[in-house]
């Protein structure tokens, strides 16, 4: 992962999401993962996964962010944090699924910011982790 130098902003985002994974509830994978987003408005958006018994049932850290931006009137990503690990954050990078949630409300711009190998930053764009991503024609 390449070396980025975190901004202020960047950092509250990856402390809230490390704050939100904590209550994540995933006894089935012991895999906790937590994300944090700054919205167009200013206002920063957090969830966790929340596994089921029933495997597909659960829900990602990232699509719990989103839809508690999109509860509150929120539509677009400036920048969205994502940790995940056991019992430890460790490097971890959103699920296919969840990049194409990202990609639904991200710009060319929006920062995808996600703790790499030896704990390093990386500032990635969702054109990058997911090229050529599926949209509709409207
Ligand atoms: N998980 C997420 O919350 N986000 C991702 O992008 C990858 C995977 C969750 C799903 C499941 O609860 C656990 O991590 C292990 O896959």
């Amino acid at each position: 992962m390449d070396s980025y130098k975190m901004t202020v902003d960047d950092r509250k985002l990856v402390e809230a999401a490390g704050e939100v994974r904590v209550n994540a509830h995933a006894p089935y994978s012991a895999y906790k993962v937590g994300a944090a987003l700054l919205d167009e408005q200013g206002s920063i958006h957090a969830g966790c996964n929340v596994e089921n018994a029933a495997f597909p049932e659960g829900t990602c850290a990232e699509a719990n962010a989103i839809g508690a931006m999109v509860a509150a009137g929120g539509r677009r990503i400036v920048a969205i944090a994502v940790v995940g690990g056991g019992d430890e954050i460790e490097a971890c990078t959103p699920c296919g699924g969840c990049r194409q949630c990202i990609a639904e409300f991200a710009d060319d711009d929006t920062r995808v910011i996600l703790i790499g190998d030896d704990n390093t930053i990386g500032s990635y764009t969702i054109d990058e982790l997911l090229p050529a991503y599926f949209r509709l024609e409207k």
